[in-house]
């Protein structure tokens, strides 16, 4: 398992380990992608304070207590991090582990019981952001002069989104991070005949955010394109108007077809259009840039009487 997720502290989450490993595992993963890493693995290891304080004395000369240590396999030029370093990277391949192992992470358990209740959220929020700001540092992150520390903070909070465990009332959803979503999505996409896959997400006002990718049919015409997955989605779980979509493509950049762009246009007053290639950045437009002059809704207001 490239995630391995190892529980040595004596006290039990009632029941809670399972959750909290796939979440742990959800961020993990999560960072790996945002870094542009791939079949890469580590360790986190929830540790009592003793073991923190004792791994913290012998490894690092540092005779206290903290929250999370991390040990990483590779090291990175300064200024670098995994994604400048690939070939570094394949270096450290373990065929027996049959994965990269990127290093450890050691969490003290009570310590990230404390700061969830100092700042006020889940065990399972603190864990996870403990659990990325480790995974980053074993990918060359650091946070020693403000610019790092603002890449740093920005990649935690990307990958906290995309494991749903991004605080939304302290860093509403940015376009970065939409885009992030639909790059994720991207990734599932059922695209055997073009192989060109395709991610979206949409925003809702209140800050929800719903997903869909492209599924291909052998009777290509059944084909679903990635936007209108997103709005099956979304109208399904009850939200019917978006403030933006955000759409990523494998090959090139992906703007919405026309059908696409009718079909958004019924659900919004002139949505935010992010669109860019997968690992590239993206451009934003307003629907009406796309679809100008056209027929929605409003048009039938009136109704036809026939005469
Ligand atoms: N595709 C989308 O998912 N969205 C668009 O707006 C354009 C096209 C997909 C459909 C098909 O699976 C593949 O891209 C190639 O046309």
């Amino acid at each position: 398992m490239p995630i391995d997720v190892q529980w040595a502290v004596p006290e039990r989450v009632e029941g809670l380990e399972a959750l909290l490993e796939a979440l742990l595992e959800a961020v993990c993963e999560a960072c790996f992608s945002l870094e542009g890493v791939e079949n890469c693995g580590m360790a986190v290891r929830i540790a009592s304070p003793d073991e923190v304080r004792e791994l913290n004395r012998t490894m690092r000369s540092i005779d206290s207590e903290t929250d999370v240590l991390s040990f990483p396999t590779a090291r990175f030029r300064p200024g670098t991090t995994a994604r400048d370093n690939l070939k570094r990277l394949k270096r450290e391949y373990d065929p027996f582990l049959g994965y990269v192992n990127l290093g450890d992470c050691v969490i003290s358990l009570p310590r990230a019981k404390e700061q969830a209740e100092a700042y006020g959220h889940s065990l399972e929020r603190e864990l996870g952001y403990l659990c990325a700001h480790s995974a980053l540092h074993l990918m060359g992150y650091d946070h020693m002069n403000p610019g790092d520390r603002a890449r740093m903070r920005d990649m935690e909070e990307r990958a906290l989104r995309l494991a749903s465990l991004s605080r939304t009332e302290d860093f509403p959803m940015t376009d970065q991070m939409l885009f992030d979503l639909a790059c994720e999505a991207m990734l599932r996409a059922y695209a055997p005949y073009s192989k060109f896959q395709v991610g979206a997400c949409l925003l809702t006002r209140d800050g929800r955010t719903f997903q869909g990718c492209n599924i291909e049919n052998a009777s290509y015409g059944a084909t679903i394109c990635a936007e209108r997955a997103a709005i099956s989605n979304a109208l399904t779980a009850g939200a019917n108007h978006f403030v933006a979509v955000a759409i990523a493509g494998s090959g090139a950049q992906s703007w919405p077809c026309g059908i696409c762009r009718q079909v958004l246009n019924e659900f919004s007053d002139d949505m935010r259009v992010i669109c860019g290639q997968y690992g590239h950045d993206f451009e934003v437009v307003k629907l009406a840039e796309l679809l100008p002059r056209a027929f929605g809704p409003e048009q039938l207001k009136g109704g036809s009487d026939g005469e």
